[in-house]
């Protein structure tokens, strides 16, 4: 069973260059599992939700690539809320938990590497079975 409180945030490298910063992840590192998967979220309507599910066995990382939004993580006991707001910082998500993306900012990009390929059958998207599942 997993723990809100296996989630971090990392700081990634950050190149200071007067032509402008570069930062990077590297998996098995930074992100810290074997990375075999990216996708980004982009375009969010204000006030729009994305991820309530939970992943039996994916992990992730996620970087707010360009402006903000919040990252909502419940292990079924508690519940911790990370707002990302800088391309330099990701937040671990290992898998088991409930998670939801909230409060995206005008023009935010959410870049998530994976640890497992895109499995339907990986998701949990009913809250109530979740719990039921997480029940000591
Ligand atoms: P989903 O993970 O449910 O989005 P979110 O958690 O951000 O709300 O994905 C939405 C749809 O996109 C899903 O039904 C299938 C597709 N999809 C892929 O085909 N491959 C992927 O790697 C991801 C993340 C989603």
């Amino acid at each position: 069973m997993s723990s809100v409180n296996e989630c971090r945030i990392i700081e990634l490298p950050k190149i200071i260059d007067p032509r402008g910063n570069l930062s990077f992840l590297e998996g098995n590192s930074h992100a810290p599992f074997e990375i075999k998967r990216t996708y980004w979220i982009y375009d969010v309507p204000g006030g729009e939700e994305r991820g309530g599910h939970s992943y039996i066995n994916n992990q992730e990382f996620i970087v707010a690539l360009s402006g903000s939004f919040d990252i909502v993580v419940d292990d079924g006991t508690e519940k911790k809320v990370f707002s990302l707001n800088r391309s330099y910082y990701g937040l671990y998500v290992p898998n088991g938990l409930w998670r939801g993306m909230e409060n995206f900012s005008t023009n935010s990009l959410a870049f998530v590497v994976a640890s497992e390929d895109y499995d339907e059958k990986d998701y949990i998207r009913d809250y109530k079975y979740f719990l039921e599942k997480n029940k000591i």
